[in-house]
């Protein structure tokens, strides 16, 4: 009986440190299995006198019975744990906030010629395209560039192929011309594209980005120039920005002007951003020569009109007042994702 006892007690403090249901299912094996321990109690009984023995064989079957359902109550308890375990480790907080994907946004060169090619769309302009390899003729020849020019430099102009006369378009106007020639008058043109020069530094870069445009008419004159020009401005600046025009030279315009916007940040009072000027440059711009015009085959009696050109990189920096032109192809997100 004393051993009955015994076994009981071990058992207790043994199924006390089970926590797992591998542990109790071995557990269960050494009390109640084949060779288990109240398995062996109950081959002792035929050692017992005979009086004792059902007594004995009741003690032992209640030990058995206690054990099955100490073991029961604690596979529960074990598999209750398990589960609990189980959905913590793969619980789902559907209140927390989603990973966002990071979706990118356009460039802002992009957004800026958009926004240029949108003003002149508003005023009727037609979008035109050229090919970014051109010949010496369409960017120089025909554009009344001499064979002297310094743009004509193999240190400012990239050449492909001096047999073919091929270059990578220095600026926009070469289309000015492809256009002319391909239609008649009137013309109302901006054709956006890369350039590309042998240039970089802060201001400077190899390819950028120039809006081209052309009105071919009758009558069309300076003050038509000035007019869009302040529409331009005022739309892509702001309402209170004036323009100015300051003559200049470009071989394919006569007269030529710098066109020159009044300072954003002083009101055109002078300040460090304007070199105390109180105006920023944004363009060159002039009346067709009529160099040009008989080049393309336009009697320069029967019509006029004006061009412009300007830096795309150069208006985004300055509505923008950024003050290093390389930002823009350097690609790094932390200044990509301001704008
Ligand atoms: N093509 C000139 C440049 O790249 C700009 C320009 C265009 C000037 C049209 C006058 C007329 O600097």
């Amino acid at each position: 009986m004393k051993e009955i006892e015994k076994v009981l007690e071990s058992f207790h403090s043994e199924i006390e440190k089970v926590t797992s249901l591998d542990e109790l299912n071995a557990l269960r094996v050494k009390y109640l299995g084949k060779k288990g321990i109240v398995t062996s109690l109950m081959k002792n009984l035929k050692n017992l006198p005979n009086e004792e023995k059902p007594i004995f064989g009741q003690r032992v079957n209640k030990l058995k019975n206690t054990i099955e359902e100490l073991l029961s109550r604690k596979r529960e308890e074990v598999n209750l744990k398990e589960r609990k375990l189980r959905y913590e480790k793969e619980r789902l907080d559907v209140t927390l906030p989603g990973a966002r994907k990071t979706i990118g946004h356009r460039h802002l060169i992009s957004k800026v010629l958009q926004e240029i090619e949108d003003v002149f769309l508003t005023l009727g302009y037609e979008i035109v395209e050229g090919p970014e390899v051109e010949t010496e003729y369409y960017n120089f020849d025909a554009l009344n560039t001499p064979e002297w020019h310094p743009a004509r430099d193999s240190h400012d102009t990239f050449y492909i192929s001096t047999e073919d006369k091929t270059l990578l378009r220095s600026h926009t106007s070469p289309v000015q011309v492809r256009t002319m020639k391909k239609t008649k008058p009137p013309i109302k043109i901006i054709a956006p594209g890369k350039v590309y020069r042998k240039d970089y530094d802060v201001t400077h870069l190899p390819m950028f980005h120039q809006v081209e445009g052309l009105v071919v008419g009758k009558d069309i004159s300076v003050v038509h120039l000035k007019g869009t020009l302040d529409y331009f401005a005022k739309n892509i600046f702001g309402p209170e920005r004036k323009t100015r025009l300051v003559p200049s030279f470009f071989p394919f315009t006569e007269p030529s002007f710098e066109v020159y916007v009044s300072c954003g940040i002083c009101g055109g009072k002078g300040c460090k951003s304007c070199g105390f000027t109180g105006w920023l440059e944004i363009m060159g711009a002039g009346m067709v020569d009529p160099n040009v015009f008989e080049e393309v085959g336009y009697d320069p009696e029967e019509w006029t009109g004006f061009a412009f050109g300007m830096g795309v990189e150069r208006i985004a920096m300055l509505k923008y007042n950024v003050d290093d032109i390389r930002l823009f192809p350097r690609n790094d997100i932390r200044f990509l994702e301001q704008f």
